[in-house]
């Protein structure tokens, strides 16, 4: 029998809120976005985070390349469009994640304002901190911890943002981490002290 708003039990007609989850975490969601080149340490401090998260009992999801692009997103590449439907579909996600709660984590490349934009819009602004993990483009290359920047001056890979293809950097960022000036540890504490007061329940 089809559900009609008549025959729907009592029990289900109260959609659990985000508050009443907010509630039962003891946290408020919120979408920390980090944005920047490939190896300017997005990862490894989403990682750190999470984990200095966790000690703290905060819940977390992070989202990035290595589990969404070779999940979800494993049929898109790096044209401007593919980038666009890339961050369309993890802002959608990260948008649940929200929702429910948990701190969500997102560490992509994201290279224009437009699509960050894009981002913030479907996400909310007010759940919605920007972080540029900034290091020179000439850091992040002699890092090159996925070889990934030799192969794109070799013209073995198209469209390599930093290389062939461009990256805008936030123009007014909620945090600005300069990578290539302190340690990841001292990156971390930062983006946690940062972090705390966005999250710490108010009920
Ligand atoms: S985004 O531009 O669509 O936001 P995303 O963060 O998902 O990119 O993926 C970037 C990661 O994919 C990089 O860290 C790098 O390891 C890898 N990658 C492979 N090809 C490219 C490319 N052409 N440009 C940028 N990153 C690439």
């Amino acid at each position: 029998m089809k559900n009609t708003p008549q025959n729907i039990h009592p029990i289900f007609e109260h959609l659990l809120q985000r508050t009443d989850k907010e509630k039962l975490l003891q946290q408020h969601g919120v979408a920390l976005w980090l944005t920047g080149l490939s190896g300017s340490g997005k990862s490894t401090l989403a990682r750190g985070l999470e984990q200095r998260l966790y000690e703290q009992g905060i819940l977390t999801q992070v989202l990035d390349g290595d589990n969404v692009r070779t999940g979800i997103n494993n049929n898109l590449g790096f044209s401007d469009t593919d980038r666009t439907e890339n961050i369309r579909r993890i802002a959608e996600v990260a948008k649940l994640f929200v929702q429910c709660g948990i701190v969500t984590i997102c560490s992509f490349v994201s290279p224009t304002i437009a699509i960050r934009q894009l981002a913030q819009q479907i996400i909310a602004p007010q759940d919605f901190l920007e972080v540029y993990i900034n290091a020179p483009l000439e850091v992040c290359e002699a890092r090159d911890v996925k070889g990934l920047y030799k192969k794109a001056r070799a013209g073995a890979i198209p469209d390599f943002t930093g290389i062939t293809s461009p990256f805008e950097p936030p123009t007014a960022p909620h945090l600005e981490i300069q990578t290539n000036l302190q340690t990841p540890e001292q990156s971390v504490q930062l983006l946690f002290d940062f972090l705390l007061p966005h999250i710490s329940y108010r009920s």
